[in-house]
């Protein structure tokens, strides 16, 4: 029976001590990602040049557990243990006989669950030597993050940020400026990815695909620098297990369990870090609804190929097998920026064409609708990323309503909004509109896809 309370906190000695590694759990195995010359399967020594040994090791474990490490855990403590919410007025306001909680991440230094892997990367990076760690961002949350954590570990920071969101997000190229990060509106002119990109699409947004290009190619040309990736690898969403983990210890003192798990995706680790130790449970029999939601200008799980592409438009990393609209695709400037990546994470690739994970896709409006709502109600200001979770925790409510259906519903609620009141200050004056991306256009990036066949076992 679940207990009326508003917070659910956990202390700071119950931080769990180890991530949940979903790998050996999965109902197949997954495909081996390729080299982008060879198409051979990869080994840790070709991707030595771009990331710390450790991470390699995490990418590919098959152990069910990895402990955090005590100085990981240490930083954490700045807002870890995230509170649970069980969401009271939202639920008086749709008049569901549901029960929604949402899992609050924004409290972290950078807003959003982004640090619980920046802290992480930033840590085994400066174990092993590195000075400086290249990246990139789309909205700014995850640049931010990498920023904060590679200031609280002495580390140089260099962000290629897409230009759609440097030109829409100032305040967020302030941030990491404070923290002490380089911040770069990209395509650039100081790589070769982004300078082929500006001579052939002078006025492009740019893309994450683009940024990834050039953050990877500085990487691998200087020594004393790595690449660091926001989401989509494996040891991402690893490090945002502990997001779930807590989640749950939350739900036992509350006497409850989720019939429903919402989360948005971009490259989907927010999404993996809230669902992923509860998808254990569903793997061994449990009856959970997991809902992946994307948006209708960048639906890579609800209309892309499963199938291997580049992680980015230069096709310099690795081919990865997952949902891809294409490694060319641009998707509209919409203001989610965070979720305007072509591909998706090869473990939620799989979950999803297993049938494990539901995908949906909502349009920006409807998004914005739902955010607003939530902050009339429960007071706090969703990321516009954020919102798509919150579209469908809605939703879903709202069915209950009309079936008086008593289900528990877990919105992940991945960051706050306040460095994108210009995007709700359009939505409130109706400046905002519906971005959809044709069968045409799908089936034109799609075209463009390398014809790559399944390495035998
Ligand atoms: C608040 C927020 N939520 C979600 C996302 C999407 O990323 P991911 O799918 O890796 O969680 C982002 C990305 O920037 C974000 O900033």
């Amino acid at each position: 029976m679940a207990d009326d309370a508003t917070k659910i906190t956990l202390r700071e000695s119950e931080i769990p001590q180890r991530w949940y590694n979903i790998n050996p759990d999965l109902p197949a195995p997954l495909s081996p990602p390729l080299h982008p010359g060879t198409g051979k399967p990869i080994g840790p020594a070709e991707l030595a040049p771009i990331f710390p040994m450790e991470l390699i090791k995490q990418e590919v474990s098959m152990d069910p557990w990895v402990e955090i490490p005590d100085e990981v855990l240490r930083v954490y403590r700045l807002w870890r243990p995230s509170p649970l919410y069980r969401a009271h007025r939202l639920e008086k306001e749709l008049g569901t006989p549901a029960r929604i909680y949402y899992k609050n991440e924004s409290f972290s230094p950078a807003g959003s669950h982004k640090p619980n892997t920046a802290v992480a990367q930033a840590y085994y990076n400066k174990l092993e030597g590195v000075k400086r760690i290249a990246t990139e961002t789309g909205a700014g949350q995850w640049g931010s993050a990498l920023a904060f954590a590679c200031c609280l570990f002495g580390l140089e920071c260099t962000v290629y940020m897409v230009r759609a969101s440097y030109e829409q997000k100032p305040y967020r190229r302030i941030l990491m400026e404070t923290w002490g990060a380089k911040c770069f509106p990209s395509p650039t002119d100081m790589t070769n990815a982004g300078r082929q990109i500006r001579a052939k699409f002078p006025d492009t947004p740019g893309s994450l695909g683009i940024a990834i290009s050039e953050a990877v190619e500085d990487a691998a040309t200087h020594d004393d620098a790595k690449y660091s990736l926001g989401s989509v690898l494996n040891h991402v969403l690893l490090h945002q297990t502990i997001v779930g983990l807590e989640a749950k210890a939350q739900f036992k003192l509350a006497g409850d369990y989720p019939d429903i798990i919402c989360g948005c995706v971009g490259g989907g680790s927010n999404f993996a870090g809230a669902a992923f130790p509860f998808i254990k449970d569903k793997l061994s029999g449990k009856d959970i609804t997991i809902l992946a939601v994307e948006p209708q200008s960048c639906p890579s799980l609800t209309r892309g190929d499963f199938r291997y592409d580049f992680g980015d438009t230069a096709q310099l990393t690795p081919l990865l097998k997952m949902y891809t609209l294409g490694h060319n695709f641009v998707p509209e400037p919409i203001h989610a920026g965070g979720l305007r990546y072509h591909g998706m994470a090869p473990l939620i690739s799989l979950l999803t064409n297993k049938g494990v994970i539901e995908p949906r896709a909502y349009h920006q409006l409807g998004t914005f609708e739902a955010a607003v709502t939530f902050a009339r109600t429960e007071g706090s200001l969703p990321a516009p990323e954020t919102a798509h979770a919150v579209r469908a925790g809605i939703d879903e409510a709202l069915k209950c309503k009309d079936t008086g259906q008593e289900k528990c519903i877990l919105i992940a609620y991945s960051g706050h909004g306040f460095f994108d009141l210009a995007a709700y200050d359009k939505y409130l004056t109706n400046q905002l509109q519906d971005h959809e991306y044709s069968r045409e256009q799908v089936e034109a990036a799609l075209k463009e896809l390398p014809v790559i066949a399944e390495p035998s076992a």
